[in-house]
């Protein structure tokens, strides 16, 4: 009898003492456990981050954020407010396009901290990987063109020329004045019946009085002249892309 209770009280404190060593191996890794929590946290976040600079920003500021039209920006200085002010409200005046829903851009805020926290962790690895997916995924084009290619940049003009005073394209501009061109090669071949999508750019661009978009007045100026051969090409070419 007295045997036994010995034998429980030996064996409740068996527990005890098990159970004090496996809370002890708890709190010993539960800070571990949180690091590592709140790494996949900003990693997630660099991984959106990194997407949405692949699709929207990269033609600006290049593939690697080497700079074009835009600065670089892989090793920027900006601290974090002031890069999300930048990538939220633009900077009025240049090609830089505010992104802000509220400012009329296409990102909430949430995507654009993710955006400004890849920017601050600049991964080279993560930004391989997404793009590798993205392409994957036909989301984006594997031969991205080089900011400052030999000859003239189709985006560039468009900027330079002042299309983006009266024409959206997402993620470049935001203006209402003309049709919006975001996917205008999708658009372009059913204007005019017998008018080939190519065509039809080239003659909006050189005769936009020849077919007046409905709903729109004909305040575009021509762009005979003003521009080489070579330019009017690279400018087709950069709305051709635009599907
Ligand atoms: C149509 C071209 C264009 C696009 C698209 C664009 N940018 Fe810019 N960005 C610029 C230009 C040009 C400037 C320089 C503006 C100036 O002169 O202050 C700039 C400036 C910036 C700056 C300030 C850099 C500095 O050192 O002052 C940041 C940050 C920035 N852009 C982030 C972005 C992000 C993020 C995206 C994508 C969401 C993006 N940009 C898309 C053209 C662009
Ligand atoms: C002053 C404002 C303004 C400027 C600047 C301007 N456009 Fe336009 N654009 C319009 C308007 C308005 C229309 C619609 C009326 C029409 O078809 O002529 C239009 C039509 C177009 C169309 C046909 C769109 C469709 O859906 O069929 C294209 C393509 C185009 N513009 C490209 C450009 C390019 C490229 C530039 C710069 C080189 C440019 N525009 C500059 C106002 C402008």
């Amino acid at each position: 009898m007295n045997h036994g209770l010995e034998k429980k009280v030996a064996i409740g404190l068996a527990l005890t003492v098990l159970l004090i060593i496996l809370m002890g191996v708890y709190f010993i890794t539960e800070p571990s456990r949180q690091q590592s929590a709140r790494e996949e946290f900003v990693r997630k976040a660099s991984v959106v981050g990194a997407e949405h600079f692949l699709v929207t920003c990269a033609q600006c500021h290049g593939a690697q954020g080497e700079g074009g039209i835009g600065p670089p920006l892989r090793e920027t200085g900006l601290e974090e407010n002031d890069l999300i002010k930048v990538i939220s409200r633009g900077r009025p005046g240049t090609p830089m396009p505010a992104f802000a829903a509220d400012e009329g851009g296409v990102f909430t805020y949430y995507q654009i901290r993710d955006i400004a926290e890849f920017i601050r962790h600049w991964d080279d690895d993560i930004l391989e990987e997404v793009r590798h997916e993205l392409v994957e995924h036909g989301m984006l084009n594997p031969t991205p063109a080089p900011p400052s290619a030999a000859g003239p940049d189709g985006l560039q003009l468009f900027t330079q020329l002042g299309c983006i005073a009266c024409h959206t394209v997402e993620g470049v501009s935001t203006s209402s004045v003309g049709p919006e061109l975001t996917d205008i090669a999708s658009v372009a071949g059913e204007r005019r019946p017998g008018t080939s999508t190519e065509d039809y750019i080239k003659e909006s661009l050189l005769d936009p009085g020849a077919f007046v978009v409905e709903g729109f007045a004909p305040i575009m100026s021509s762009f005979d002249g003003r521009l080489t051969p070579e330019e009017l090409q690279a400018l087709v070419d950069y709305l051709l892309s635009l599907e």
